[in-house]
């Protein structure tokens, strides 16, 4: 029978071994097959938005708090909408309240749809990617978002995420070749509403916004990369620190109206 120290050597005669057969694979791979990380960037179209000359036609206004009239996203993102429809007589504006909707998870019949050919889907499939169709056709046919958003644990809703998840479809959406979004000359205002606040670039809490990287993630995908944030810090810290972020907020949404 073997005893202990010949175990041992034993045992680390086939770690190395290991260690290097999968040392030289990697090294094989990052060679040969491996793509550099460059290549998953996503490209960035050059945005032609709308602007004053070529004006905006159609907003997609979204709210996604489940609150009512308390909510601040929801009331300035109206107010947003309102300043723009005032500067931009005729716009249309399709507004979709998210906040009391439900919007299913993506699950795997959806899945597998989305990867199928239209002309292959079947009923099923189709049904699935119904949802799905709609929300992206109403992020076509807008050349304005307004988005408002709560922040909720450091990130948007779930019901957001949801939404995102259903609008951001390989083929439709965004091209899977050459990483580039096909949803183009987009403008996107996004109004987000916190509890607290220091999360801006420099600021104590700023390694805890995984807000606006999600939605910059999400929506430069899909070529939306001219994006507005206007966001209302500590709606609960009191009246006087609240009326001080809405009156910075009303600022810029006058700003915004005066140049569109
Ligand atoms: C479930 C939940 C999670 C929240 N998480 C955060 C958070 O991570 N950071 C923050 O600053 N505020 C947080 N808040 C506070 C909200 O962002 C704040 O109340 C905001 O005003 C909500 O948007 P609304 O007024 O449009 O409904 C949270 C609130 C709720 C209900």
């Amino acid at each position: 029978m073997a005893d202990q120290k010949t175990v041992r050597n034993a045992l680390l005669i086939t770690g190395a071994a290991a260690a290097g057969y999968f040392l030289w694979k990697y090294t094989q791979h990052g060679s040969t097959a491996a793509a550099p990380v460059t290549d998953v960037t996503p490209t960035r179209p050059t945005s032609t938005a709308p602007t004053k000359e070529t004006k905006m036609t159609h907003i997609l206004h979204l709210d996604s708090s489940p609150r009512g009239s308390s909510s601040h996203s929801r009331m300035v993102s109206g107010e947003l909408v309102e300043a723009l429809k005032a500067a931009n007589p005729g716009v249309t504006v399709t507004y979709r309240d998210l906040g009391h909707q439900e919007i299913p998870y993506v699950n795997e019949t959806f899945i597998g749809a989305m990867y199928t050919p239209a002309e292959a889907r079947s009923a099923e499939q189709n049904e699935a990617l119904a949802l799905s169709m709609e929300l992206i056709a109403e992020l076509k046919a807008a050349d304005t978002y307004v988005f408002g958003i709560p922040m909720y644990n450091f990130t948007v809703p779930g019901v957001f995420k949801s939404y995102i998840d259903q609008v951001v479809v390989a083929g439709v959406t965004w091209d899977l070749a050459t990483y580039t979004g096909l949803l183009l000359n987009k403008k996107a205002y996004v109004v987000t509403a916190r509890g607290g606040g220091g999360y801006g670039p420099g600021e104590a809490r700023e390694v805890h916004n995984s807000q606006d990287p999600v939605l910059k993630s999400a929506f430069g995908l899909m070529g939306v990369t001219d994006m507005d944030f206007i966001h209302i810090n500590n709606t609960i810290r009191g009246d006087d620190v609240l009326n001080g972020a809405l009156a910075e907020a009303r600022e810029k949404i006058a700003a915004i109206a005066k140049a569109s």
